[in-house]
């Protein structure tokens, strides 16, 4: 199997999950806290990722897998890859009936991206990549091929679109990420806070916003997007402009851009204090 295999093995698992999300959105949520009172979790954020990491096991039984809910495995037969699994990123979005998320699935070799899937169940669009050969859009209603994706071609903060988000923590802690969200208002067109942080990235990716930059984000919420980005040909960095490195939960910080606009945006956090 190569990589575009596992992505299309990748692309059903989304589906089907995504048949799923959309089935519950419009049912009755049985609503729950994680890490604060404001991080959720429903019983379809849980059904979802049962489902995923069953066909992921079936279909790749030699991969370990890191699943937001608590679906952890090590890698039984040593294949050195393992699948980063969100299986509702916008889950307050969903909590509240707000139509944004989604479900992200990736696969890593080590720290190397291979394979990137996100997909919007309500839009039925999927986002995906593999490494080396290109991101892609499958969209409803969109005839033939995929869509090539392509990163935006502005070169201006001053005129670019920008997404962010806010972390969980943000009651508590003074890093909350509103200084920059200030400081960005004011020197762009403007700031999406959607409430999903894949799809803020898969539409970098997209050329739909120009850049984001995000903190204390977990690896399943970004490490289908950093592959996304890549392939549509944009740039990923840490916060700070130096490599970006998926990290254990809550500790990723990140810009992604059309890679024109990436050193303005870096400039701008770097200039604000910590
Ligand atoms: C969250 C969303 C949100 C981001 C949070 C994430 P979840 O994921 O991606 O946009 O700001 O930091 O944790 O909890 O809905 O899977
Ligand atoms: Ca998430
Ligand atoms: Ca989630």
């Amino acid at each position: 199997m190569n990589n575009n295999d596992h992505k299309n093995t990748a692309i059903s698992i989304a589906r089907e999950a995504g048949a799923l999300l959309r089935e519950g959105y419009r049912q009755t949520k049985e609503i729950s806290s994680k890490s604060t009172d404001i991080d959720l979790v429903t019983q379809y954020d849980t059904r979802a990722e049962e489902l995923i990491v069953g066909r992921l096991r079936d279909a790749f039984p030699g991969d370990a897998i890191v699943g937001e809910e608590g679906q952890y495995s090590n890698n039984p037969n040593g294949s050195g890859r393992t699948w980063f699994v969100d299986p509702l990123d916008g889950t307050v979005n969903f909590a509240h009936g707000f139509p944004v998320f989604a479900v992200s699935l990736a696969l890593y070799s080590g720290d190397r991206p291979l394979v990137a899937v996100i997909y919007d169940p309500l839009r039925d669009e999927c986002f995906h990549a593999a490494a080396g050969k290109g991101a892609f859009l499958s969209a409803r209603g969109a005839a033939g091929d995929d869509q090539s994706l392509q990163v935006s071609q502005g070169t201006e903060l001053a005129s670019s679109l920008l997404a962010t988000g806010f972390p969980y923590d943000k009651h508590h802690s003074a890093q909350d990420n509103l200084a920059q969200f200030g400081a960005f208002l004011k020197r762009t067109r403007g700031i999406r806070r959607a409430g999903s942080a894949a799809l803020d990235i898969a539409y970098v990716a997209a050329g739909r916003v120009d850049g984001y930059w995000e903190y204390k984000l977990s690896s399943w919420d970004v490490a289908a997007g950093v592959l996304l980005v890549q392939e549509a040909g944009g740039r990923i960095s840490a916060v700070d402009g130096g490599p970006f490195g998926l990290m254990p939960e809550q500790k990723n910080a990140l810009v992604a851009s059309n890679g024109r606009i990436h050193e303005e945006i870096v400039g701008l956090l770097e200039s604000i204090p910590a």
